[in-house]
């Protein structure tokens, strides 16, 4: 029997060296990671995406802005922390107070504790409710090459707040009977905070994930979305992969769980068709 052999983090391997922290652009591009479907792969897209943009050598923002706090334990950090993207919506702190480095190269998040739950109700009566994370964002926006949201499974304000903030919108998808549904829903959500908020407000792509080209319904949905949404589908596709579940219960992106999985692959693949969309 071999021994195995032990992983290295993503950028120590003899040919793996990755390219400097490159100086940030005058704006970074924000991209919100939304589908009001539970379990479709936000999260994992969200951090395992940020991850690979910063090895890329991006100065990467992943804000949390999910009540369940699901990309700030999957990046390590405490979900009860005192001071959280909750308390600088509701104009307590400034968003850079609460901005922590994980560790994770190029990556700085904004973490995200159940106080968020509040959120929804405590700004229905506000004034510009829809426009609060755009404001936040705005100083920070100078810092980084990329601002990736993390949103939760609803189309609720938090939501509609991402999409305001955004340049652009990317949709994980898991190829499943119900998922064109909810994408109808989700492009009209779209269609209306462009109408009302945020005009330049642009679809990144439609992402399949946990894809298993084994069943016919995977492969049906993919042929599916390819004839309803032809051009907006990503080429890289999320298999199913163990690694990218297991990751979590890490505290780290799959990129330092297992670098050589075809789950860390598929979103270096996914990070450089990201790049390739814009100049950032
Ligand atoms: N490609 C994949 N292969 C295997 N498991 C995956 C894959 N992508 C995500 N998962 C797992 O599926 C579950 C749901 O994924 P994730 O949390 O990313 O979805 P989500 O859309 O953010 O969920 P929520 O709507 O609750 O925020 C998690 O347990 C995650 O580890
Ligand atoms: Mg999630």
């Amino acid at each position: 029997m071999t021994a195995r052999r032990k992983k290295k983090p993503p950028g120590k391997g003899k040919n793996r060296a990755s390219p400097p922290l490159a100086a940030p652009p005058e704006q970074a591009r924000v991209i919100a990671i939304a589908n009001q479907k539970g379990g479709v792969g936000k999260t994992t897209t969200a951090i395992n995406l940020a991850a690979a943009l910063g090895i890329a050598g991006k100065r990467t923002l992943l804000v949390d802005f999910d009540p369940q706090g699901n990309a700030t334990s999957g990046c390590g950090l405490s979900t009860a922390s005192e001071q959280s993207i909750y308390h600088a919506i509701m104009g307590e702190c400034s968003l850079s107070s609460i901005v922590v480095n994980p560790g994770i190269r190029g990556v700085d998040i904004c973490p995200s504790t159940q106080d968020l739950y509040g959120a929804e109700l405590e700004l229905a009566t506000v004034e510009n409710r829809e426009d609060r994370l755009r404001e936040l964002l705005y100083t920070l926006r100078k810092g980084y090459h990329y601002i990736v949201i993390d949103c939760p499974p609803s189309l609720g304000l938090l939501t509609i707040n991402a999409l305001t903030a955004a340049d652009s919108v990317l949709i994980p998808l898991q190829c499943e009977y119900y998922a064109m549904e909810g994408l109808a829903h989700l492009s009209e959500t779209v269609r209306r905070v462009r109408d009302a908020f945020n005009p330049g407000l642009s679809v990144e792509g439609i992402l399949l994930t946990m894809f298993d080209k084994r069943t016919n319904l995977s492969r049906e949905v993919a042929q599916e979305l390819q004839h309803h949404y032809s051009g907006q589908i990503f080429q890289t596709v999320i298999p199913r992969n163990v690694r990218l579940s297991e990751a979590p219960s890490f505290g780290k992106p799959v990129l330092y769980y297992d670098v050589r999985s075809i789950g860390a692959q598929s979103y270096l693949a996914l990070a450089s068709e990201v790049m390739n969309h814009g100049s950032t």
